[in-house]
């Protein structure tokens, strides 16, 4: 239950002819997202209680699906997850809270929130009225709902709207899919106002919502003419931008995107001085940390980088930014706006680390898996096996004289090797599917989900290797595949590293060279609570781990050099793993002062 002492007291939120009502009053939301999902929960009333600071007085969040319900039937609400908890820390605040439970969000997530194993079933018709979807949708709000009813306004809670799918009008235009989440969420006890957010179009506004939810529209810019896009679509009612893109996220290979900060404020100008009310995205950005990023494919695949900082005005650290300053002196005008400023945070500390100990990924397999408990005749991918993010093991056997290996297609990046020897890499951006071998026996693909599209009609497709698989041309079955539970071997601390510290390339206490795939571990000491920005130049692409807490994806590719390594994760004593694909010229980490997100494109 929500704590009530703190709160917002019980009341009422209602969609008025001209206003947002709060108790019958006239309310203008200035909202600002903060998804609890990618922020540390010991920073989450840090975050909270800087975006109050800044003149704002709602946070709104999405949630994903996929991140409580990894499994079917499952809910998990501990820790990063503890949606109910972060609602009561929004009500302590004194702030209201809008809540996006999708079931789609997009938010470049992984798969847009909605669950891998949704789609093993190709009977299921996702985002659409189809009896299979719709039932595990039931039973996805029959666990949500509880928790957010309980903490609508008129409960005492901090709740004042909820939102229906997500900017569906760019999907599809099922009404009647629509109809039914309402009906759900009004039979989850759901009473406040339901919303919808399209972009300002004609036709998304038309396809995107029902004349008994509240539209609201998403844009960055030219918010008059926005606005009046959607007033031909909702002739009463206050105007709302529902996602006002302050900033932008990044992919890998691509530049770091930022926005002027004066530029900026003057479109949120722009916006309220319509009267129009707001929810800022992202107020604070975040991390995808572990395997969590989505991706864009619109003819070329674009997974999304680790860092959600989206240049939003508190950073991905929780630092006040220009951008941050700039909107506190707007919204000043709009709304009352408190003097104290957040303390700028010391830079963080740097030292390096030599990671001694290693086992390469060989070594390892015992400990990530049996291999020889999943010999399957035909290509498998990775959710036929059950195994919806990261890493997977696909084995066969060659025929003397094998020249070319082909597949249908490579989701998403495949190192190949043949008797353990790197031959080369398949990767789904540039279209690979096709490599010329070395003689060999043993035929070795590690592959990698690198992030499940989380926009248009690509959402839930298969990962690892599609078939057909070839060699020379004629079928190549006999496959054995391994999910790798690379996280479970992480946190398990497995003994091989002290068993076979210098093999596969010597590890010395100075950094000496390490030839991947392969784990690299070391120690160092910290003071619990700082948060540390991990270099990740020089360890070309992989994976880190901080005391078993998966810090998320690096790749040499950029933009992003750094991991942000939250405080809380800190101990004492703490265990750094790293998962080096490729190689390394030296196997010493170093934490560095401050973020590096990398290039921008000016
Ligand atoms: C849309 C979506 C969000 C997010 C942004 C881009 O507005 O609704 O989830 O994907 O685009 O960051």
């Amino acid at each position: 239950m929500a704590d009530l002492s703190t709160g917002p007291t019980p009341g009422d939120f209602a969609i008025g002819d001209t206003d947002f009502l709060l108790n019958g009053e006239p309310f203008r939301v200035l909202a600002g997202a903060i998804h609890y999902f990618r922020v540390h929960p010991d920073h989450w009333a840090d975050r909270i209680h800087k975006a109050r600071l800044m003149g704002l007085n709602t946070i709104e969040t999405y949630v994903a699906w996929n991140a409580h319900s990894p499994t079917r039937g499952g809910f998990d609400t501990t820790g990063q997850l503890d949606l109910a908890r972060f609602l009561d820390l929004i009500a302590a605040e004194g702030m209201y809270a809008i809540v996006r439970p999708g079931p789609f969000i997009c938010a470049e997530w992984d798969n847009g929130g909605l669950p891998g194993w949704l789609f093993t079933d190709p009977a299921v018709g996702v985002r659409r009225n189809e009896p299979l979807y719709m039932a595990a949708v039931a039973e996805y709000f029959d666990q949500l709902l509880p928790i957010v009813a309980s903490r609508q306004i008129d409960r005492g809670g901090p709740v004042i709207l909820v939102q229906i799918e997500n900017e569906y009008g760019a999907y599809g235009d099922d009404k009647s899919y629509l109809q039914a989440l309402v009906e759900l969420n009004r039979a989850g006890g759901i009473t406040v106002p339901l919303t919808t957010i399209d972009q300002p179009t004609d036709q998304m506004l038309a396809d995107g919502s029902l004349p008994e939810l509240h539209k609201t529209g998403s844009f960055g810019s030219r918010a008059t003419e926005r606005l009046a896009t959607l007033r031909r679509h909702q002739p009463t009612g206050p105007l709302m931008c529902a996602e006002f893109w302050n900033g932008w996220f990044d992919h890998w290979g691509a530049h770091h995107h930022t926005t002027s900060a004066e530029e900026s404020a003057r479109e949120l100008d722009d916006l309220l001085a319509t009267g129009a009310s707001v929810s800022l995205y992202m107020f604070t950005g975040g991390t995808n940390f572990g395997f969590t990023n989505g991706a864009n494919d619109k003819g070329v695949f674009q997974p999304t980088v680790t860092s959600y900082d989206y240049d939003a005005p508190l950073s991905e650290s929780g630092e006040v930014t220009a951008k941050y300053l700039a909107f506190r002196d707007v919204l000043a005008k709009y709304a009352p706006v408190t003097g104290e400023l957040p303390a700028p945070p010391a830079p963080a500390p740097t030292f390096t680390v030599a990671l001694n100990e290693s086992v390469s990924i060989w070594d390892a397999l015992p400990e990530l898996g049996d291999l020889s408990e999943v010999p399957v005749a035909e290509l498998p991918s990775m959710d036929a096996l059950g195994q919806y993010t990261g890493f997977a093991l696909y084995r066969s056997r060659l025929a003397p004289d094998s020249r070319v290996l082909s597949f249908g297609e490579v989701r998403d990046r495949a190192q190949v090797f043949v008797d353990g020897a790197a031959v080369g890499v398949l990767q789904r951006d540039h279209h690979d599917r096709t490599i010329g071998l070395p003689a060999g026996e043993c035929l070795d693909l590690l592959v990698e989900d690198q992030g499940r599209v989380n926009y248009g009609p690509r959402i839930g497709e298969d990962k690892g290797l599609i078939g057909p698989a070839t060699l020379d041309g004629a079928a190549l079955t006999g496959w054995q595949v391994l999910p790798l539970d690379v996280d479970g071997f992480v946190a398990a601390g497995s003994a091989l590293f002290d068993a076979h510290p210098l093999r596969r390339g010597a590890v010395g206490t100075e950094g000496s060279s390490l030839s991947g795939p392969a784990f690299a571990r070391g120690r160092f000491d910290a003071e619990p609570g700082v948060d540390l920005f991990l270099s990740t130049a020089g360890w070309g692409k992989g994976q880190a781990w901080i005391n078993g807490f998966n810090l998320g994806r690096f790749w040499d590719r950029g933009p992003q050099t750094t991991l942000y390594v939250p405080g809380p994760v800190l101990r004492a004593s703490n265990e750094l793993v790293i998962l080096c694909l490729h190689g390394t010229e030296s196997t010493l980490a170093s934490f560095t002062a401050r973020p590096d997100l990398g290039h921008t494109d000016f």
